[in-house]
């Protein structure tokens, strides 16, 4: 299958590069970047030298292929969808464009209009543990954001199973490194200021928090969603994401029954891990030692003097969170094995 990546120059692109280099069932033949046209894929990507020849060519010199991927920042996806669409019968969009199904929820969230609104209700949202069965038979896939996959995939098998206590907002807090920007440099992204950072930049109104609520109540009984409440922190790494949720439970359940509720959404899936140990230094999910790999790792805590309980989940923000979700989706979509070109597991120590 002949695929080629438009934006391929970012750091998602990138990301979605290395892997397909290596999936046997994709030849990767065209990479666009509209300030490197001409120039080796190497030449930004150096992880990928002597990994391919392809040098970067415009969008303009773009031709048919069997699969899309876009890796734009959000908004410029939808303004040039009409175009891209027609290079391929597969469109795989990484960006946050066609990820929410209710066109009011773009000007709130993204201030914005939505130029193609018709298209909305064509896009799968393509987190393969919640939507498996349309991802199968849609050709047009929208990726989930990185906060977003993290916080809904920590969350989503308490909502499905109806035992949260409705009255009571869920409190999510995402920390996240430095690539989940993108590589724009810009004052946060500047050394002196990114280095050794713990700093807020969303307490309110991140983007995601849209995608969280849209997907939390598609998958809660009677489609009654929690009130969400996101707030978003940068830390000093590089890739990874740990979300932190503070839910409260509308029954007295003991660690055992959320076991349960855990393994029945995650037990057959090849991404998920549920860790949780007694003892030792690794009880709970860590993104550091996620680095690189498409596993999502989620463990949860029930606090012994309240209903709350703790939940906590662990990605790469450029593989769960961006092109490895993507490549999941490409074989979930044309029936390969779900790991094909993802089957590895992180560096350690790292
Ligand atoms: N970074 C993450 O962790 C992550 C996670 C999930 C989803 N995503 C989504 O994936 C998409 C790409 O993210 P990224 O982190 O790879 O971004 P990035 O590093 O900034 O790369 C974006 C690419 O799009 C091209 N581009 C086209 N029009 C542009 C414009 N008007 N302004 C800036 N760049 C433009 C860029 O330039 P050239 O064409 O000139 O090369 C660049 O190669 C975004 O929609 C993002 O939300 C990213």
């Amino acid at each position: 299958m002949k695929a080629a990546i438009v934006g391929g120059a970012g750091y998602a692109g990138g990301e979605l590069l290395r892997l397909l280099l290596s999936h046997p069932e994709v030849e990767v033949t065209q990479v666009t970047s509209e300030r490197l046209g001409g120039k080796f894929i190497h030449s930004v990507h150096p992880h990928l030298r002597r990994r391919t020849d392809l040098k970067f060519q415009s969008r303009a010199s773009l031709l048919p292929v069997d699969v899309l991927f876009l890796a734009l920042p959000h908004g410029e996806t939808s303004k040039e969808i009409d175009r891209l669409q027609s290079f391929a019968p597969t469109i795989i969009d990484l960006s946050a464009d066609f990820r929410l199904r209710d066109r009011g929820q773009y000007p709130t969230w993204y201030g914005w209009e939505h130029p193609q609104p018709n298209l909305l209700a064509q896009f799968v949202y393509a987190l393969p543990e919640l939507h498996r069965e349309q991802i199968k038979t849609s050709d047009r896939l929208a990726i989930g954001g990185c906060l977003a996959t993290a916080a809904i995939l920590g969350l989503y098998p308490l909502t499905r199973a109806g035992v949260l206590d409705r009255s009571m907002p869920i409190v999510i807090e995402g920390k996240t490194g430095s690539s989940a920007g993108g590589a724009e440099s810009g004052p946060s992204s500047h050394h002196p200021h990114r280095s050794g950072e713990m700093r807020s930049f969303a307490p309110t109104a991140h983007r995601h928090t849209a995608e969280i609520i849209q997907e939390l109540c598609l998958t809660a009984p009677n489609g009654h969603g929690p009130n969400v409440a996101f707030s978003a922190t940068a830390v000093e790494a590089v890739r990874g994401i740990l979300v932190t949720a503070h839910v409260f439970l509308n029954e007295d359940l003991a660690e055992k029954d959320l076991w349960k509720i855990y393994r029945a959404a995650y037990a057959n899936e090849p991404f998920m891990r549920i860790v949780k140990e007694s003892q030792g230094i690794h009880r709970y999910p860590n993104p550091k030692i996620l680095s690189g790999t498409n596993y999502t790792d989620v463990g949860f805590e029930r606090d012994p003097h309240s209903r709350r309980v703790v939940v906590m989940s662990a990605l790469d923000n450029l593989m769960k969170g961006a092109a490895g979700q993507a490549v999941q989706a490409l074989n979930v979509r044309f029936g390969w094995d779900e790991r094909t070109g993802l089957d590895f597991s992180g560096l350690y120590p790292i």
